[in-house]
């Protein structure tokens, strides 16, 4: 088991707390307006519940599957379309949710593709934000946190498809990256 020996990069309370207060920024920007949550499936499944909880005004959801890595721990740039929106997005507020943002390969196709469905707008709700690891051009509009170039799971977040489920997110050591 990884989080045996594994350090917690933040906890469960750390993570609540901030996204409290991460929706109610989201709610107060947005106040008068109506909001699609678009989740990045899977590693925003625990953020999407835990943020959309504490958004108090009207909203619906929608999710998109993409994968960009393969088993190992560095992006491969290639990202694939696994699963699209069910419904137009044309003349809605988009906000899309995802659990992290490395070299923002992901995201800068994400926000094009969608741009290009003519959305009233489009912003961009990270949990985690790894800034020194950037490739292209983009920066979230509101980030949860701040982390160091570590690679991080639970909470949502895999190694190699495992322990999206722990509570807490931790710093997995280098020794225990799984094969490229
Ligand atoms: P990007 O396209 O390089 O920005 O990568 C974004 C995607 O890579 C994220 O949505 C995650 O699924 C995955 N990813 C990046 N860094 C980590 C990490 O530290 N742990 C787990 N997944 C990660
Ligand atoms: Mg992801």
């Amino acid at each position: 088991m990884l989080t045996e020996c594994a350090k917690i990069l933040i906890s469960e309370n750390e993570l609540k707390e901030k996204i409290k207060e991460v929706g109610a920024k989201i709610s107060a920007d947005y106040k008068g307006e109506e909001v699609l949550f678009v989740g990045i499936l899977k590693g925003c499944i625990h953020f999407y519940s835990d943020l959309t909880r504490e958004i108090t005004i009207p909203m619906t959801m929608d999710f998109m599957a993409i994968s960009s890595y393969g088993a190992g721990t560095t992006s491969s740039g290639e990202v694939k379309m696994l699963k699209d929106l069910d419904k137009s997005i044309c003349g809605k507020n988009v906000i899309i949710v995802e659990d992290i943002i490395d070299s923002g390969n992901t995201l800068s196709y994400l926000k094009r593709l969608l741009s290009s469905r003519q959305p009233k707008s489009i912003k961009i709700c990270t949990l985690l934000d790894k800034p020194s690891r950037r490739k292209v051009d983009l920066q979230p509009d509101y980030c949860c946190f701040q982390i160091p170039d570590e690679f991080v799971f639970g909470y949502g977040l895999d190694v190699d498809q495992q322990y999206r489920n722990k509570k807490d997110i931790y710093i997995l050591d280098p020794k225990d990256y799984p094969k490229e």
